[in-house]
């Protein structure tokens, strides 16, 4: 089976369940979509992809409210287990831009979804299969924000929770908000690949279901971004983006934008020389993906060992590279690492045009700035950057990037003193 942006469009299985199924990405057995818990190929244990039998163009996605849902029929179902994801703002950014050189730079700030993250659009889909499955228990692994977003759709679908975070390794605001969200929240000593291996193994033993994005669901969710953001790119410019930039963890928005793209060129929606070319980041300490495409490798190598104070992205196995490695090839994309440092600094330019977002965020950008520099990005090129996660989730990170307080005395006097200094 290839994942090529011209692939064939299959006939419905007989499992399909009204016009959709899964199916494998590696030997194309196909299975009915929410008949029994599965997250992998019962044959070859390949991961599974959503199929649908229609797939639409923009003309239906028009006239539905903003947000997720909007795309109801690019998706499995009308509706989900929501609080208003989606709908993020995709902004201008002119001092970044014109630093950077290219024609046109816009932010696609995912931090300004409910919980702060992208993971809330792969959650209001997620939890809606899970009740549709009948599970009691939802559960992931989680560099902080996944947990985040599970226990606030978990909560709101009135189900126990429980998520597997590294150790002293997950910025404060994700655990806030899964604490109080009602998580169960077992640490882990270990890093997220071995939480991740921890919770499939719960899952396969059937104790919990899977909301980590090796789950099929959850990407159909986060596919929305992409159909966003072409949406958005031409309202403001009247153009498609020729690029888009993204951090890269586990790869889940990687593989979940090719796919939306994939969808478009296969309904007629957009022609395949339209497609965005998906550009993938990560941080020079967790950087498998980038690699294997330096390398044109066909497997992604696991890191055991992986650092970065981008800790989002401070993954060394990322899952779903099987269907990211063909989305950033079949797009003539690239991956690039990038230092710490320069993901500091990104993220103060960032925050100097307005948007404050988390490290693992500011890759994106870092990643621009360095294939300028390098070429490989060209000046005429119409661009997207996408920011993932808010500058709250990790207070530590933005305070450390940010200036010091200065203390001052209770008085106007000593205050213009201090001023004057
Ligand atoms: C803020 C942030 N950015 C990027 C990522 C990585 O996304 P993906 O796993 O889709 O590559 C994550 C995932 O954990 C994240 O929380
Ligand atoms: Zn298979």
């Amino acid at each position: 089976m290839s994942l090529s942006l011209s692939g064939e469009r299959p006939d419905p299985p007989e499992s399909a369940a009204e016009g959709v199924w899964l199916a494998c990405i590696e030997c194309g057995a196909t299975f009915a979509p929410f008949e029994a818990v599965r997250y992998t190929c019962d044959d070859c244990d390949g991961l599974l992809e959503v199929r649908y039998a229609d797939l639409p163009t923009f003309e239906e996605f028009e006239g539905r409210k903003l947000g997720v849902w909007r795309y109801a029929d690019a998706l499995p179902f009308d509706e989900g287990v929501s609080i208003d994801e989606g709908d993020t703002p995709l902004y201008e950014v002119p001092t970044i831009e014109a630093e950077t050189g290219v024609a046109d730079l816009r932010v696609k700030h995912e931090g300004m979804n409910p919980t702060g993250s992208f993971k809330d659009r792969g959650m209001t889909v997620g939890v809606r299969v899970a009740e549709k499955l009948g599970v009691d228990r939802l559960a992931c692994a989680s560099t902080g924000n996944t947990s985040a977003a599970l226990a606030c759709y978990g909560a709101r679908a009135n189900t126990e929770t429980l998520v597997l975070l590294p150790a002293g390794k997950v910025a404060a605001g994700k655990v806030a908000q899964a604490s109080l969200h009602g998580a169960r929240i077992l640490e882990v000593d270990g890093n997220f690949d071995a939480c991740l291996d921890i919770v499939s193994d719960l899952a396969d033993r059937g104790e919990a279901y899977l909301l980590n994005s090796l789950n099929p669901f959850r990407l159909e969710g986060q596919k929305t971004i992409g159909l966003e953001i072409l949406e958005q790119f031409r309202d403001q410019t009247g153009d498609l983006p020729d690029r888009i930039v993204l951090p890269v963890g586990n790869a889940g928005n990687t593989a979940a934008l090719y796919k939306a793209f994939r969808e478009l060129v296969q309904s007629g929606a957009l022609d395949a020389d339209e497609v965005p070319t998906l550009t993938g980041v990560q941080a020079a300490g967790a950087a498998p993906m980038v690699e294997a495409i330096e390398e044109d490798a066909d497997e992604v190598r696991r890191w055991d060992d992986v650092e970065t104070r981008a800790t989002a992205i401070r993954i060394g196995n990322p899952v779903n590279a099987p269907k990211a490695l063909p989305g950033i090839r079949e797009t003539g994309g690239t991956a690039v690492a990038v230092s710490d440092e320069e993901i500091t600094d990104a993220q103060r330019a960032l925050a100097r045009d307005g948007v404050g977002v988390e490290p693992a965020s500011a890759a994106s950008v870092a990643g621009l700035r360095k294939l300028r520099e390098s070429g490989e990005v060209a000046a005429d090129e119409q661009v997207v950057c996408l920011t993932t996660g808010h500058l709250l989730k990790d207070p530590d990170a933005a305070a450390t990037a940010g200036a010091d307080p200065e203390p001052v005395p209770a008085d106007t006097d000593g205050v213009l003193e201090h001023l004057g200094e």
